[in-house]
């Protein structure tokens, strides 16, 4: 299958990089926003999010003539879907005593309804936002049904998941492996001819139903496995071990990878998806369940970690540095740093927090600094809550002198204990029971 023109809709972290690629490789490509301020910046060349190489990718790819941005989707022969999938901010689910998230399918479904009056024989339509099990087959099919022509025979449809990290989303878009469900072998297949445009990954063709599961498991997979290090970490503070040292070891295990304790799971990605499973089949889940409840509490032993180091919260001033989900990204979206700071402030603590990709956040509840040094003048205690690289290349000795805080609490294993010691600052690790 040949594409003259392909709408990509949603210009987020997954829809604008996807759809810049795809201009850069020749393809003619309409950004569709409902956002009206973010199609205003990318028609003005300018890009609304931070992500390594971006800027020039759209820049290049307006230059090209390629790329143009639009409120509105327009005829096409393909259109991807990247419309985001949060879960519902109030409205949860009850299973034998057993409470859980709900996924908001109202992008993707208002992103599909969008199409319809511009569906035509023999167009591809691919859903790439992350999804609960069988919403290509139960929820888009039947949407798409409406104008009149049927899935897998008038028109391709496939689910397509996105894997990129962010940080090297341009990079991995081309190379990482990919994999393609269709309704049918040939939606599969057309998918295929889609993406091999740019990616040089290997493309795997399966079912629909299969690749939104192995999105699902790939992500969920992670929350356990981070949830094992953050319960490792609250048992290593209880026996005396310094859980970073053990997981070191216990990794040369040829058989073994434990992945980092920390503060918790956020992020649009791995602190959403398993709750998709959770809803699908609350019976079957108790592990990926329990899983989520560790990453998701795993703030209050921050916060016992804190205390610990500060004696009380009560009145404490507090420099917290970095409110992203990870280190160097601007995404702040569902961050343990975030429910930190909260519990920090209800326990008493009054704190300023720093974020270096946006400094000029406005988080509810939260005071922002206006720069590092006045986040860390007053303070009492400096708490590392993500591993920017530029808190991690920090020298003591000039940190020394902008702040009156001698305490500081590395929850990311950011920091080399000695090298700050000799600064005449004290650090204590979470995970660190010695
Ligand atoms: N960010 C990541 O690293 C990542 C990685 C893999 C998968 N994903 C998945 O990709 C999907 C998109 O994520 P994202 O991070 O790009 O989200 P995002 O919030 O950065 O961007 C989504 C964009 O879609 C727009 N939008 C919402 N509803 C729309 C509609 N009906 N029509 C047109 N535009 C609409 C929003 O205004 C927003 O600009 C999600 O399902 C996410 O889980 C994200």
């Amino acid at each position: 299958m040949k594409f003259q023109k392909i709408c990509v809709i949603g210009l987020g972290y997954i829809g604008l990089p996807t759809a810049s690629t795809f201009a850069r490789h020749g393809v003619s490509v309409l950004g569709v926003d409902i956002n009206p301020h973010i199609i205003e910046t990318l028609n003005k060349g300018e890009i609304h999010i931070h992500e390594p190489g971006l800027r020039d990718a759209v820049t290049n790819a307006i230059a090209s003539g390629n790329f143009r941005a639009a409120t509105q989707p327009e005829e096409a022969d393909a259109f991807i879907i990247a419309v985001p999938t949060p879960f519902q901010e109030n409205k949860f689910g009850e299973h034998n005593g057993v409470t859980y998230k709900l996924a908001d399918m109202r992008a993707v479904i208002s992103a599909a309804e969008s199409i319809l009056p511009l569906l035509k024989k023999g167009n591809l339509v691919v859903l790439e936002s992350t999804s609960p099990p069988r919403t290509t087959a139960d929820l888009i099919t039947p949407i798409l049904a409406r104008s009149g022509l049927v899935a897998g025979r008038d028109f391709h449809l496939a689910y397509s998941p996105e894997r990129v990290l962010p940080g090297q989303i341009l990079q991995e878009l081309i190379e990482n492996a990919r994999v393609i469900g269709g309704v049918t072998p040939a939606s599969a297949e057309a998918g295929k001819d889609l993406y091999s445009i740019f990616v040089k990954g290997q493309i795997i063709q399966t079912d629909a139903t299969t690749a939104e599961m192995v999105k699902l498991m790939e992500n969920t997979y992670r929350d356990v496995n981070i949830a094992i290090a953050n319960e490792f970490s609250r048992l290593a503070d209880k026996f005396g071990v310094d859980v970073w040292e053990a997981i070191s070891i216990a990794n040369l295990h040829p058989r073994v990878k434990i992945l980092n304790p920390g503060p918790g799971v956020g992020g649009h990605c791995i602190s959403v998806d398993p709750w998709f499973f959770v809803e699908a089949a609350p019976e079957l889940t108790p592990l990926i369940y329990h899983a989520r409840q560790v990453n998701d509490s795993q703030p209050h032993f921050v916060v016992e970690t804190v205390k610990r180091a500060l004696g009380s919260l009560s009145g404490k001033k507090i420099a917290a540095l970095g409110l992203a989900y990870k280190p160097d990204v601007d995404d702040l979206r569902e961050s343990p740093a975030n429910e930190t700071v909260h519990l920090l402030q209800e326990q008493g603590a009054q704190v300023l927090a720093w974020e270096p990709f946006k400094p000029d956040a406005q988080l509810p509840g939260i005071n922002m600094a206006d720069s590092l040094e006045s986040a860390l003048k007053d303070a009492d205690a400096i708490v590392l809550l993500v591993k920017h690289t530029e808190f991690t290349k920090f020298v003591p000795a000039d940190i020394a002198k902008i702040t009156k805080a001698r305490i500081l609490v590395d929850t990311v294993s950011g920091w080399d204990s000695e090298q700050w010691q000799k600064a005449g600052f004290t650090l204590l690790r979470l995970g660190v029971g010695k």
